[in-house]
């Protein structure tokens, strides 16, 4: 008999308060994606395993494809055993009892209409309390006919019940595409019922930049121009771009990683304490953040962003071929792979204070931190055993071997002078010893139990796309100065992003 008991933590009792949501039923459009199979039916197993969903609850997939409800659960299941290999069967009846399947084109009434039906067979039968959740996992370009149609058969509404529509990104391509999605959107749905994804808010690490900030005393003294030099943000991969040619190709990394997951992280390193916990609280914060960035003009271009292709070159040995090469990417694509950024933010706190982002597919290895360098200590001691030191550095580490790290100065053991940098540090692994939750688990969750925090507002999506639109108005329609490919697999992105360090003292950090 297999034990469903969750496992007890000693080092994290006391320190979680677990939630349940509210009855609901889950309508994921999309559902025989990728996303689907990749993150959501796993967290949602996860939550499942956690007792976390509802007591009432259940999902309804529903794509274009004509299958049966049967072969939907059969495919999850084949597709859920690659992330957990010893799927018990017990669980697994358990959890896919609540699932099934209906198929229907997104711009069919009819489809809608049977939904509608099946949604309130669910409510009498299965007690999920007319509450809704409709998941959009499905590529941008339908977005629109699915949000309509749900408004015309009253699927918004929320006279009995809440009703939610989740967005996965991309939320537009760029600002005047995310304005009119925001508008029709808005023409069913209210702000507060609208959870626009970013999956790097779901992450533990990312949730924790503001715990280690405001719930420190003594991290928020120095946090400002006094004392910051400048900020490095960095989210490396090693992978290419998969099987997603058809997106990737038209996205580039700016759009893929910059306006939602990088600038959401820079968000939370500088925004001002909000005045509550609150979602919306937080939300001003952040905007007012995306609001201070200054604009890039065509004369701080060149020296403030660079962007860069992958060619052919090695990762762990094995030759990988060039982005060019990819199947389905054209042979003179100039869509970029890597960027990165100088950015100030206008902000009194930050004023001066440059931010530095990069990005890039087919790096030398998965990287993803912010790390805080500060000024170097005063020069007046600065001769002998003193010239060499370093500034200290506060490292958020996102992913992988979540942690924080702090490098200080330290005298070596000896009876000479010498001083070398230490790094004080915490390990999520070893302090915490459990493992933390999925990013799709969290954000599920807090869907269904209303809390809209870790979810971009409206406001936000176009605030950033705002700012990004100097340079994607340039990339997009000029050749790079720096012909393509511009850096083999494998490396840390081209040449000319060392160039973007204005100051002799600033590098790039070597990850
Ligand atoms: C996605 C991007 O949003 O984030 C991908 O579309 C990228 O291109 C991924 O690989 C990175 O996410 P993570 O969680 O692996 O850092």
């Amino acid at each position: 008999m297999e034990s469903e008991a969750p496992l007890t933590n000693p080092l994290r009792e006391g320190l979680t308060t677990e939630r349940v949501a509210a009855p609901c039923t889950l309508v994921i459009y999309g559902a025989s994606g990728d996303l689907t199979h990749r993150k959501l039916i796993p967290a949602l197993f996860g939550l499942y395993q956690k007792h976390l969903l509802p007591t009432a609850f259940h999902l309804i997939g529903t794509s274009r494809s004509v299958i049966s409800s049967e072969t939907f659960r059969a495919n999850l299941k084949r597709f859920l055993k690659e992330s957990v290999p010893h799927l018990s069967d017990t669980l697994w009846e358990g959890f896919s009892r609540n699932i099934d399947y209906l198929p229907g084109g997104f711009d069919d009434p009819q489809a809608y209409a049977h939904l509608s039906r099946r949604l309130d067979e669910l409510d009498r039968e299965k007690g999920t309390s007319h509450n809704r959740v409709f998941y959009l996992s499905t590529p941008p370009n339908v977005f629109e006919p699915i949000i309509a149609n749900l408004g015309k058969t009253g699927l918004h509404r929320e006279e009995m019940g809440f009703s939610r529509l989740v967005l996965e990104k991309p939320f537009g391509r760029d600002l005047a595409s995310a304005q009119y999605l925001n508008r029709k959107v808005r023409d069913y749905f209210q702000e507060r019922q609208i959870y626009r994804i970013d999956h790097y808010l779901g992450k533990e690490t990312v949730q924790n930049i503001l715990v280690m900030r405001f719930g420190n005393s003594i991290f928020e003294p120095i946090w400002n121009r006094r004392y910051v030099d400048h900020v490095q943000i960095t989210a490396a991969e090693d992978l290419g771009i998969g099987g997603r040619a058809g997106y990737y190709d038209s996205a580039g990394i700016v759009r893929d990683m910059f306006q939602n997951h990088l600038f959401q992280v820079m968000c939370l390193v500088a925004m001002e304490p909000p005045i509550s916990l609150e979602a919306e609280a937080i939300r001003d914060e952040k905007l007012k953040i995306l609001k201070s960035i200054r604009p890039l003009t065509p004369e701080t271009l060149a020296s403030h962003a660079v962007r860069g292709q992958y060619g052919q070159g090695f990762l762990a040995g094995e030759p990988i071929p060039g982005y060019r090469e990819e199947p389905n990417v054209g042979k003179e694509s100039n869509t970029p792979t890597y960027a990165a950024l100088k950015l100030y933010l206008d902000t009194w706190r930050w004023q001066g204070v440059p931010f530095f982002l990069r990005s890039g597919k087919r790096l030398p290895k998965r990287a993803t931190e912010v790390a805080i360098l500060f000024k170097y200590a005063p020069r007046l001691l600065y001769q002998g055993s003193f010239a060499n030191l370093s500034p200290n550095v506060l490292i958020l580490r996102l992913q992988p071997d979540e942690g924080v790290t702090l490098r200080i100065e330290a005298k070596v053991p000896g009876m000479s002078m010498t001083i070398r940098d230490v790094k004080m540090d915490f390990s999520y692994g070893t302090s915490f010893i459990q493992n933390a939750p999925e990013a799709y688990e969290r954000l599920l969750l807090d869907c269904m139990m209303g809390d809209t925090t870790l979810f971009i507002r409206g406001d936000e999506a176009e605030a950033a796309w705002g700012a990004l639109m100097p340079v994607l108005n340039a990339w997009d329609h000029t050749e790079p100065a720096e012909p393509f490919p511009n850096y083999p697999v494998g490396t840390w992105g081209p040449a000319s992003a060392e160039g973007m360090m204005d100051k002799p003292w600033r590098k790039w950090r070597r990850l």
